[in-house]
């Protein structure tokens, strides 16, 4: 405990901005409420994509739909609150800076690829009658030949493999380096 204090001069209590050391509550609120929301949208999506029945494409696709315009909303803020209100904590001082680099990177991408998702998500419906089929009832029409459906796929899985990514490092970090990375992000370092 004494030692944690030492580390943290600025107590125990979690602040809502984070401070040089350590995540504020609200950089790990928008960490975990986005980690949630992006395996409920995979799951939705994978199973929506190869529903046998119209019927249940239709049931999983409304609420992916409605989870997926959240999620790029929730982004959005998120990204507002790191631009204006807060700064990351800085990089573990023993990091190699190859390391430091590629997690920026990745941090980055991630970024970039959920909001390449939501957008190609929308132009899918837009352009493919999804909305209409699902407002009045019509069975919806195939999507694979349409090209932000295709994107949207594409971006799916390459998602899949930079968060493959993102938790073997976090892993990585906390078991064979054991260091306060992973530690910080759930606000008990
Ligand atoms: C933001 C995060 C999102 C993630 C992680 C995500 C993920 C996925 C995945 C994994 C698939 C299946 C891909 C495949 O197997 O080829 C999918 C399909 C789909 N998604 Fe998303 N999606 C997101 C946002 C959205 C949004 C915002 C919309 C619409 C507003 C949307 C609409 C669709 C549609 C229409 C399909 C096609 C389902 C089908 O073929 O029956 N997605 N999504």
């Amino acid at each position: 405990m004494l030692f944690i204090e030492e580390r943290n001069p600025t107590g125990l209590t979690m602040t809502l901005k984070s401070t040089t050391d350590r995540y504020g509550a609200v950089a790990i609120a928008f960490h975990w409420l986005t980690a949630i929301l992006i395996v409920a949208l995979l799951a939705l999506g994978l199973n929506a994509a190869n529903a046998p029945t119209d019927e249940m494409r239709r049931t999983l696709l409304l609420p992916h739909i409605a989870l997926g315009i959240f999620t790029l909303v929730l982004t959005i803020a998120r990204i507002v609150w790191w631009w204006f209100f807060d700064r990351k904590p800085a990089t573990l001082p023993d990091t190699p800076p190859l390391f430091a680099s590629l997690a920026r990177i990745t941090h980055l991408l991630v970024y970039a690829v959920i909001i390449a998702l939501a957008a190609s998500g929308i132009a899918t419906n837009l352009t493919g009658g999804v909305l209409e089929a699902l407002s009045t009832g019509a069975p919806i029409p195939p999507l694979d030949e349409i090209g932000p459906r295709r994107a949207h796929g594409l971006l799916a899985w390459s998602f899949m493999a930079l968060l493959v990514l993102h938790i073997a490092a976090a892993l990585y970090h906390h078991f064979i380096r054991r260091d306060r990375t992973l530690a910080r992000m759930v606000g008990r370092a």
